[in-house]
């Protein structure tokens, strides 16, 4: 059946915003007074509203949405995230305010060791309710493709249950489409060596995820106290061999390295990058490595907010995404997009293309799902802002822009 969406406001197509670094507005932006003509999840086409209206009004055949004036943008991107976990660790934010560092909390026990042995014994169902209420959450803020890491298990038993939960949703109607990197080296468990945990990582945990096959990438925690440079090289390596796409956790408290490793693997994408050096950042971009950087981490960590006027000035491609995880439970883009505009001084425009047309190249989406323009022959996912400017997707902290949510065929109002 065709759905008609008539009396757009501004659009912001982005369908040119990967030909220039910055997009500007009049390539990526049509001005109100159009109608979207969507077919089988597909848009057909983006036309004239009064004519749309004139041949669509009155049939029985076509779903009618009068949009009333309200903007669309296409729909979000979140490129980094640690979905399935289970327990709570909000009080941490005492520990850090007394003065302990994110590393002494988890040497005291906290962190991702206590966050992994609450997901060690939580169930199935468990798990799944969870990743259900976070993905409701994450596409009322407009995320319709979302990536999401294990790293909460740290056995094979474990990480193998949160990709399984995780293809469970993948599965359901009326979520973000879900991709999943598998994470076993996000720490090392207490039970073993490291030289032990790093055996069952190669010769155990991988076989098994590449077996079970939920998981397209595989990331590390390459910084100094977790993975060094070597050992990331040594689980990057292997799991390109048995075919996973690969990305990173570099640079979050310091610079160790892990972006000269990420250009010489040409990884998908190197996150955080907090404390990557200039050079490093251009060595980067020169083998094809896109920067994720993730504006939460520093904001809970009470650090400056990023300063992107150097990847801006060499032209360095990047991504924002939430990096969503116990320490850190952002669920908005837009918020993160406000972190980004309003206190780090970001084009708006620039912000959504790097949670849209930018997030879709380092992203897994097949052709049906191809996402992040709003353009002919193109999967129809977008967002119906609440306001008539397209400005708007980043200018509401607290509360969520979207009015609702075009999802591959299905209208949800939210
Ligand atoms: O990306 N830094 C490593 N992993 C997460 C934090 C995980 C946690 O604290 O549970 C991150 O920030
Ligand atoms: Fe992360």
């Amino acid at each position: 059946m065709r759905q008609v969406f008539l009396n757009c406001g501004s659009i912001a197509h982005m369908q040119n915003s990967l030909d220039e670094y910055v997009p500007s507005i009049e390539n990526n932006i049509y001005s109100s007074g159009k109608a979207i003509i969507v077919n089988s999840s597909i848009v057909e086409s983006i036309t004239d509203s009064t004519e749309a209206e004139e041949e669509f009004s009155g049939s029985n055949e076509v779903q009618l949405v009068d949009v009333q004036g309200r903007s669309i943008i296409p729909g979000l991107i979140d490129t980094h995230t640690h979905l399935l976990w289970a327990g709570d660790r909000t009080q941490e934010i005492r520990y850090r305010l007394e003065g302990k560092t994110y590393a002494e909390i988890e040497q005291m026990g906290g962190g991702i060791t206590l966050t992994t042995s609450l997901t060690r014994s939580a169930t199935r169902e468990e798990l799944i309710e969870a990743g259900y209420v976070r993905l409701r959450t994450a596409l009322s803020h407009g995320t319709t493709h979302i990536e999401a890491k294990s790293g909460y298990g740290l056995n094979a038993e474990t990480e193998l249950k949160i990709l399984e939960c995780g293809n469970i949703l993948s599965n359901l109607n009326q979520l973000p489409s879900i991709e999943q990197t598998w994470l076993g080296a996000h720490s090392f468990p207490k039970e073993c060596t490291k030289e032990e945990y790093m055996d069952d990582l190669l010769s155990n945990q991988l076989p098994k995820i590449v077996d079970q096959g939920f998981a397209q990438s595989a990331d590390v925690f390459c910084e100094p106290g977790w993975f060094s440079v070597e050992q990331s090289e040594d689980i990057l390596r292997q799991s390109r061999k048995l075919g996973l796409d690969l990305r990173m956790h570099i640079d979050e408290f310091e610079d160790s390295g892990g972006a000269d490793l990420a250009a010489e693997l040409h990884v998908n994408t190197a996150d955080h990058a907090y404390f990557t050096p200039d050079d490093l950042r251009l060595r980067m971009k020169e083998s094809g490595v896109n920067t994720g950087c993730l504006p939460g981490a520093p904001f809970v960590l009470g650090q400056q907010m990023h300063d992107y006027s150097r990847l801006i000035k060499e032209e360095i491609p990047f991504t924002l995404a939430t990096d969503f995880n116990p320490n850190c439970q952002f669920l908005s883009l837009p918020l993160i997009g406000a972190f980004a505009v309003q206190r780090s001084g970001l084009h708006p425009l620039m912000a959504l293309k790097c949670m849209t047309t930018q997030a879709a190249q380092i992203s897994n989406l097949d052709s049906q799902h191809s996402q992040g323009t709003i353009q002919e022959g193109r999967s129809a996912t977008f967002n119906i802002l609440n306001s008539p400017h397209w400005e708007s997707w980043c200018q509401t902290p607290g509360h969520s822009p979207i009015h609702s949510t075009q999802l591959e065929g299905k209208y949800i109002v939210h």
